[in-house]
């Protein structure tokens, strides 16, 4: 008769452990019990960078990586990216269900009437560095934030935590223009309460003498699209980050100004911006034979390229590939495509890519169409930030109220020094005296 266990056999002392299996995965706790004498602490499981550890039950993206598939609380993201707008998705990955018509008005009303960010926010902004990385500056001001809401800190109240997610998913989009208008040198542009999500942060990051600024509709739905594919992805480094940092109970904005530098790094949300250097770098399509060249001797890496849960193509990267073609009818092909469906094709065919399974990721083509529409490549990350918001909140609402979570502390192996005594500045000398003698 078939059991939901795992019998393991201690072979240190012969003695047998029966540990349950739930939703295939044994929980490292019941690991513990696993000893060899009485003190012993027991044993642990090792896992570096989360191979293959579940650190939460979620009911928000489900992703099968072999079969390339991404749902939001089960909608395919195909269907998401074609009927739903970025604020009805927002909303369904938050609450758990699409919005009717009047749930949908409320959370847009909520949304549109917290755009604007107090003009002590804009000073501080005003403070940086003419050149700062307006990624740089989005996860600092999003982290100041913070002190302008101090009542953030009653992550228990329910009407609390309403408030700050209306704040952070309406005013990120504002703090990101504005740090884009800041490294340009223009005057910030309030947001414009007639215009959509996308439509007002597009007026909030280009609009010059016009009076009224009207969005470019296939431009603005681009983005739209852009959004909804970005706006969650399970457990990534930024959302596990936004998980850990919550787990301490801070205030959501310090949890999202964490989150926001964890997808700054080019392994993730930085990714965008390094794939636009890297076609810039490879220049033309004659040169890509020598560039994948250079990716199979380890020398660099194809940025855009491999993720650790998609071992096939990212169902994310087809949607933006069509979209791409949709903006470059308003904008003019963005000549660097050509580089970029060379290089996929020819790494496509190539072994290397294929025995390791590495396919186009969502940064692969996202670059090329914000580049096309007009946003430098600084901003690519940022671009990033904005969508994963919601993600983020609701990773962090699911964790704060999950029973089973605690304050997130790994454990660790120990190799470092038994216990040695404090050696004085003099020991220390004399011992360097010796060195440097012997040495001579
Ligand atoms: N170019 C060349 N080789 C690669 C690449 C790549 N982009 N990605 C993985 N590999 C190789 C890697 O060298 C290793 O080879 P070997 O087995 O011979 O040592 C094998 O493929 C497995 O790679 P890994 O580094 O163990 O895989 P990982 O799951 O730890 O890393 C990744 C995933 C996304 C960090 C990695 O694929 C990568 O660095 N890609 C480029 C950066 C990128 O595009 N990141 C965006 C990810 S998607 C959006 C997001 O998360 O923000």
């Amino acid at each position: 008769m078939s059991k939901d266990t795992l019998t393991i056999i201690d072979n240190r002392t012969g003695k047998q452990y029966e540990v349950p299996i739930e939703y295939e995965t044994i929980k490292a706790m019941d690991l513990r019990k696993i000893k060899v004498s009485d003190d012993d602490f027991g044993i642990m499981s090792y896992d570096p960078a989360f191979m293959n550890t579940a650190s939460c039950k979620s009911r928000v993206t489900f992703i099968d990586g072999d079969k390339g598939i991404l749902r939001y609380r089960g909608y395919p993201i195909e269907q998401l990216a074609e009927q739903s707008t970025y604020l009805e998705v927002a909303y369904l990955i938050l609450h758990g269900e699409l919005p009717t018509p009047s749930q949908l008005q409320d959370w847009t009303w909520h949304i549109t009437h917290h755009t604007f960010i107090h003009e002590q926010i804009k000073k501080f902004m005003e403070g940086f560095h003419y050149n700062a990385h307006p990624m740089g500056m989005l996860i600092a001001t999003v982290g100041a934030l913070s002190t302008f809401y101090p009542e953030a800190k009653n992550i228990f109240d329910e009407e609390s935590r309403r408030k700050q997610i209306y704040r952070l998913i309406a005013k990120i989009p504002t703090v990101a223009a504005f740090a884009y208008r800041h490294s340009v040198g223009q005057p910030y542009n309030y947001p414009d309460n007639d215009l959509t999500y996308t439509g007002n942060f597009l007026n909030m990051m280009f609009k010059m003498t016009e009076v009224k600024y009207q969005p470019n509709p296939t431009l603005e739905r681009a983005l739209d699209v852009l959004f909804i594919l970005h706006a969650d992805h399970e457990q990534n480094c930024s959302t596990n980050a936004m998980r850990s940092i919550g787990s301490s109970h801070v205030d959501p904005y310090s949890a999202v100004a964490g989150a926001a530098a964890a997808l700054y790094g080019p392994l993730h949300g930085g990714a965008n911006e390094a794939v636009l250097r890297m076609l810039a770098e490879i220049e033309s399509k004659d040169n890509v034979p020598a560039y994948i060249k250079r990716v199979k001797s380890g020398e660099v890496r194809l940025m855009g390229f491999g993720h650790r849960v998609y071992k096939n193509y990212d169902p994310r990267a087809k949607i933006i590939k069509q979209v791409a073609h949709e903006v470059f009818e308003v904008t003019g092909k963005n000549p660097v495509i050509d580089i970029a469906l060379e290089l996929e094709r020819i790494a496509l065919e190539d072994d290397y890519f294929v025995s390791r399974k590495l396919y186009p990721n969502v940064d692969f083509y996202s670059g090329i169409i914000y580049q096309a529409m007009g946003f430098p490549v600084d901003m690519f990350p940022v671009l990033f930030a904005i969508p994963r918001t919601s993600g983020w909140l609701a990773q962090w609402e699911e964790m704060l109220l999950d029973s089973e979570q605690k304050i997130a502390r790994p454990r660790q192996i120990y190799l470092g020094y038994d216990e040695r005594d404090y050696e004085s500045m003099e020991q220390r000398q004399e011992k360097e005296a010796k060195t440097a003698t012997a040495s001579d």
